[in-house]
């Protein structure tokens, strides 16, 4: 595997099951590749906060024997300009084009975390940032959640939910969930995809006009009546995102999309997920999050899993 942007990538090269199967294989035995990095370094370039993503990413690297280097974009070094063509007279010390040929002298691979901005769709859905980065850097890149995608995190949620739910072919149900800022895109696109391309059977919920862009969820049931759409549910995903037609407006803070006890209630004992952090009594109650059907600490531990899978793969094929 040469990057690892989406599902794509994966299913293209090395294909969904022999990740998963590797992922299986690291998951028993966190140490049995320890060696497949040795020599080689990993740079992580943040252009957005972390928490998650930048430790279990780091983790992932140790465990597999490799040295990290890790950069937070505009504070830790110069602030970038990510647009071609233009004049640079303004707060960008330098373009990305030279920062990531540089960055590709000295990582043998490269993680980029960037956020859409929320205002040019087209630029934000262009992935510019990191097909910028992956073009300029010669380096195979991984990305650590871009635009429009986090792939990471996806990898980790489906090997979540394989190992809970194994046996049958779960009701995996996508719920919008209310927040006071305009979030991306990114988490809910990435998260249909894979769980499409698993052949899971998944039920995506939300108010009229946060419809997701079609390419991500086709094969999906789209349902307005949040309460439909839990019935019966084995997996409920929260998560909220802006609107992708009124590119990155906030068309509803309804509280009573929160998931409580009672909508919990009409599911099939559902596990409850999340990708954290998540705001409580907003996105969902402490009641929920805090009971026996809340998975989302495995989730986050799962994100060394997910990561030191896909770096094995990338590393297999320098
Ligand atoms: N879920 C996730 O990516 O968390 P961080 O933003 O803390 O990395």
């Amino acid at each position: 595997m040469k990057r690892f942007t989406s599902v794509h990538d994966a299913a293209h090269s090395v294909g969904l099951d022999a990740i998963l199967e590797t992922s299986g294989r690291v998951a028993a035995d966190p140490w049995c590749y320890a060696d497949a990095g040795r020599r080689r370094t990993l740079g992580l370039l943040f252009f957005n906060p972390s928490l998650r993503t930048r430790m279990s990413t780091q983790k992932a690297a140790q465990l597999l024997g490799m040295d990290t280097i890790v950069m937070n974009v505009g504070s830790d070094s110069w602030t970038l300009e990510t647009r071609d063509g233009v004049v640079m007279d303004g707060g960008a010390t330098e373009h990305i084009r030279e920062a990531a040929a540089v960055m590709g002298q000295y990582c043998d691979i490269l993680g980029i975390r960037t956020f859409a901005g929320l205002k040019d769709r087209d630029f934000d859905y262009a992935e510019t940032v990191l097909e910028s980065m992956i073009t300029y850097s010669g380096v195979p890149v991984v990305s650590l959640e871009s635009a429009t995608r986090h792939p990471l995190q996806s990898l980790a949620d489906l090997i979540t939910i394989q190992s809970l739910v194994p046996a049958r072919r779960p009701k995996v149900v996508l719920t919008w969930a209310p927040h006071p800022k305009a979030l991306p895109q990114a988490v809910a696109n990435s998260f249909a995809e894979w769980m499409l391309a698993a052949n899971m059977d998944l039920v995506i919920t939300h108010p009229e006009g946060y419809e997701l862009a079609p390419e991500f969820v086709r094969g999906a049931t789209i349902l307005h009546d949040q309460d439909s759409a839990l019935d019966g549910a084995d997996i409920v995903y929260a998560k909220n995102w802006s609107s992708y037609q009124q590119y990155g407006a906030i068309l509803s803070k309804d509280p009573s999309w929160t998931i409580t006890p009672q909508k919990m209630a009409r599911t099939n004992h559902a596990r409850f997920m999340h990708c954290l952090p998540v705001r409580r009594n907003v996105i969902v109650t402490d009641e929920v999050l805090d009971s026996e059907q809340s998975i989302v600490i495995q989730q986050a531990a799962n994100r060394v899993v997910s990561a030191q899978a896909v770096l094995y793969h990338l590393l297999q094929a320098l």
